[in-house]
């Protein structure tokens, strides 16, 4: 379960979704604050207003009538049944006060501006407050201000929203940048599950669309497309190869037959005996040829698909040391397999054939009293077959090439063959999804075909 969540976490369209949260975020915040900022710096611009218009009428109050008037107004502004955000004091030279709603005088320095912050006593508790101070003509002091109770409530009010809103942006971003991705991740899925099954021979797969013709699904479409030009091409050219082997199968085993005919006839000199002789050879060496041509273009089409089951490797390696043991016998190679076990689920007729490959080969390639060992080894999920000989095996740099078709090494010049046999090998390989890894033996080859364990 760790694996695919890391996979997720280091997906692209992840990281391209969190930046995508990261950046949303980050607007939605600097919208907000800015909204904060300017909503706070309104509401203090509009108290201070009003704080400076309220103090001018009273100011202007004095000048027409005098300290009488001026405490009727403020005792008018401070009547219970007007009580509001405005605060008062008016007290005389000697500090005693003349009309209030505040009851004593702010022990606080006014700032460059001349506003005074203090805090007040009310009903409830102490409030902020914010004002300023006028000294009158007769010597008595004016205290104009307002509570900043509300503003702050406000602000409170404000903040609290910010923090909300910001975690919900943050929730919501987070959330849906984790369903997109993961859908988009799913598409994707989707797409390599079946772009690996095709990998594995089966081209008549084709990957699946929603139907809703987004990018996705053009994509798709493209690739459908394509594999549909591909497998057109392949089958079109496997039907040419598979005819010319055919076709020129027939006349080939019918010149072959006539020949043999002519040899048993008692030709006229030796050298005729010889030409004969060759060319029989020759013929041979095509039929193989052929014949070994058509075997990968069988395995190749994945027709033996059908007809794999479940088998034991192990007692496919026996039947083919019973097989070769002769052969080897008579060059004095010694033919060594310690019996193992493995099931793999597969054509017997291809895997016979792909061993018998590679024990052609071994001996092939093993000087007279070599040896070549076979084995067949269960561990962790694989089954590994491994043919392994003392002959002059094969260097580093032609290890991949050798699985070419036609592709024969200087050394074996001399012997007869085509070149198919590794090719046909890694073709039927291929079919049972299965590695092939060639190793040096010390002296010599160590072929070996990793099979997918089927239990
Ligand atoms: N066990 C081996 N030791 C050394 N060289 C090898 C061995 N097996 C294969 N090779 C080299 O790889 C080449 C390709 O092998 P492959 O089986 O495809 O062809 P071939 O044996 O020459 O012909 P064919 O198998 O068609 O009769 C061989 O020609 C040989 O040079
Ligand atoms: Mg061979």
């Amino acid at each position: 379960m760790a694996r695919p969540l890391a996979t997720f976490l280091r997906s692209s369209t992840f990281r391209l979704s969190l930046f995508y949260v990261a950046l949303f975020f980050l607007s939605v915040g600097a919208l907000l604050a800015f909204i904060y900022v300017q909503a706070i710096a309104t509401i203090d611009r509009e108290t201070e207003q009003g704080t400076m218009v309220d103090a001018a009428a009273l100011i202007q109050e004095y000048s027409a009538q005098g300290i009488a008037g001026l405490i009727d107004a403020v005792e008018d502004r401070v009547a219970p049944d007007r009580a509001g955000e405005g605060l008062y004091l008016l007290e005389d030279e000697d500090g005693a006060p003349l009309a209030a709603n505040i009851h004593a005088w702010p022990n606080a320095e006014p700032d460059a501006r001349g506003w005074i912050a203090f805090t007040v006593d009310r009903d409830d508790g102490p409030h902020q407050a914010r004002g300023q101070t006028y000294a009158l003509k007769d010597g008595s002091k004016l205290l104009v201000a307002r509570d900043l109770r509300a503003r702050l409530d406000f602000q409170g009010l404000m903040l609290d929203a910010l923090y909300y809103a910001s975690a919900l942006t943050l929730v919501l971003g987070v959330g849906g940048g984790l369903l997109i991705s993961r859908r988009m991740l799913n598409r994707l899925g989707a797409i390599n599950r079946a772009a690996e099954r095709i990998m594995t021979g089966d081209l008549t797969h084709r990957i699946a669309t929603s139907g809703s013709n987004d990018e996705f699904d053009r994509l798709s479409d493209a690739l459908n497309a394509m594999l549909e030009e591909i497998r057109r091409l392949m089958s079109g050219m496997r039907t040419v190869t598979d005819n010319i082997a055919h076709d020129l199968r027939s006349p080939l085993t019918r010149m072959k037959g006539r020949l043999e005919m002519l040899l048993r006839e008692a030709p006229d000199s030796e050298a005729q005996r010889l030409a004969i002789e060759r060319t029989i050879g020759d013929a041979d060496q095509l039929l193989a040829t052929f014949t070994a041509l058509l075997s990968i273009a069988d395995a190749e089409s994945g027709s033996a698909r059908a007809t794999m089951t479940a088998l034991d490797l192990g007692a496919l390696a026996a039947d083919i040391v019973d097989l070769y043991g002769p052969a080897a016998e008579e060059r004095m190679i010694a033919m060594l397999y310690d019996e193992g076990q493995g099931t793999v689920v597969g054509s017997r007729q291809l895997l016979f054939q792909a061993l018998a490959n590679l024990v052609d080969n071994a001996i092939k390639n093993t000087p007279d009293g070599g040896t070549i060992s076979l084995a067949v080894e269960r561990r962790a999920g694989e089954v590994r077959l491994v043919v392994a000989d003392t002959g002059t095996g094969i260097p580093e740099p032609d290890r991949d090439r050798v699985l070419e078709p036609f592709v024969r090494l200087d050394n074996s010049r001399s012997t007869p063959g085509s070149g198919l046999g590794l090719a046909l090998v890694a073709a039927i390989a291929r079919l049972h999804g299965a590695k092939i890894e060639l190793s040096d033996n010390r002296p010599g080859l160590s072929v070996s075909l990793v099979f997918p364990s089927a239990g």
